[in-house]
């Protein structure tokens, strides 16, 4: 028996779940020059004594512990006041470790999203950043601030800076009822602060990764509404943009994954752009220095998809995801292209020995990404013009 006829879903839903059955990426629009310059600038974001963002987080949070609880309150703090239209959610598992016998851990997963407020759940793909927020047992007092304070603190910049971008853009397509155009309309956009990605004791599968692998194995399981375009929220990961280690001056981040290599590309490029604009306050050329060749962090800007060849397969927050079929964009700094940076697993990975102008960057960087797969030209500084023009229609 035939019976798809009965099955009355609309054009467009059907051409878009097609669209994502032959590539799931959602559009992507390049920022013009005039937008990079008017990116919102860090401020004192990343001042690690008074910032808003990263003093707090520059603390140990060893899961569990009260200090990770403090910097739960932070995240879901600065989501309640600064990006009220977002929707958090938290993920708890446990477990036992290592070191800790008999007793459960609780691993606590923070989530925060924002989806057009048009479209139902199950219907969006979401762009996803993500960090883990825990810090390492041991060495005593260890803080992490590379890892992953810092990039923690980049995304919370990235996702305030866009926002409001974001609102007038998503105000303008309602106002113009131009809701029915295609995958646009059903992009959003998430935040994963993970718990547990490190090891208590030496990193083994079971050892590492307690909060990824929680939420990857539970969203796999936990279906959308049987209508929806995406069938769990783990396939509505349309990337997984995982930041670690980075902070220390002049990173190199190597490109992984062929699949997603164009959006590795698309990085390096806003990296040379923001660079060649002097909003890059790491650059050597920032304020009229002298002209000298840019560095580039993504080093493999100008390598081919077919000839990557990525130091090692490391293990961290991607994995369990990867091993699901999620995209996967990883950023993380690989001096040499084959170690971590010095003090990695040591205790000088804290506030005082980060680069702050490259943390900066970073936060500049990651917006711009961010504005550009959100399609946002047009929408920063300024109302935009439809915009005067439609309230304008409106008075008359
Ligand atoms: C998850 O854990 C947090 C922190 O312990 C707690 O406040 C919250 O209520 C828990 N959420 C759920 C859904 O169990």
């Amino acid at each position: 028996m035939l019976a798809a006829s009965s099955n009355r879903q609309p054009l467009w839903r059907c051409l878009i779940s097609l669209f994502c059955l032959i590539q799931c990426i959602a559009a992507y629009q390049t920022l013009s020059e005039d937008t990079l310059k008017l990116l919102p600038q860090p401020g004192n974001d990343f001042d690690i004594h008074e910032g808003n963002l990263l003093a707090p987080i520059l603390r140990t949070r060893v899961p569990g512990s009260a200090g990770s609880a403090a910097v739960l309150n932070h995240f879901n703090d600065f989501f309640k006041t600064s990006l009220p239209d977002w929707t958090i959610e938290l993920q708890n598992s446990t477990s036992k470790t290592p070191v800790t016998g008999k007793k459960e851990v609780p691993f606590v997963n923070f989530i925060a999203y924002r989806d057009p407020p048009w479209a139902s759940k199950g219907d969006v793909g979401r762009l996803t950043l993500v960090a883990h927020y825990d810090s390492k047992l041991h060495p005593e007092g260890f803080i992490g601030a590379i890892d992953s304070a810092a990039p923690c603190a980049m995304i919370m910049h990235a996702m305030r800076s866009i926002d409001a971008a974001l609102t007038r853009k998503w105000n303008d397509m309602e106002a113009q009822g131009n809701l029915d155009s295609g995958l646009e309309a059903y992009t959003g956009i998430q935040v994963f602060f993970l718990d547990g990605e490190e090891a208590f004791n030496t990193w083994t599968d079971s050892d590492s990764l307690y909060g990824a692998r929680s939420l990857a194995e539970t969203w796999e399981r936990t279906p959308h509404s049987s209508m929806s375009i995406f069938k769990t929220p783990l396939s509505s990961i349309t990337l997984f943009v995982l930041l670690d280690l980075l902070g220390s001056k002049n990173p190199t981040i190597q490109s992984y994954f062929p699949t997603t290599h164009w959006a590795y590309q698309s990085l390096a490029e806003l990296e040379s752009r923001l660079r060649a604009v002097k909003q890059f306050k790491s650059s050597p050329n920032y304020e009229g220095g002298k002209e000298v060749n840019e560095p580039q962090w993504l080093v493999d800007a100008k390598t081919s998809e077919h000839s990557l060849k990525p130091w090692t397969a490391i293990q961290d927050d991607h994995i369990p995801f990867l091993r699901r079929g999620v995209d996967i964009l990883h950023i993380i700094d690989t001096p040499g292209r084959a170690s971590f940076p010095t003090v990695w697993h040591t205790i000088k990975d804290d506030g005082e020995h980060l680069d702050i102008a490259t943390v900066e960057d970073w936060g500049m960087l990651m917006t711009a990404f961010a504005a550009e797969w959100m399609e946002l030209e047009g929408y920063f500084g300024e109302p935009h013009s439809t915009e005067k023009l439609s309230s304008r229609k409106t008075e008359l």
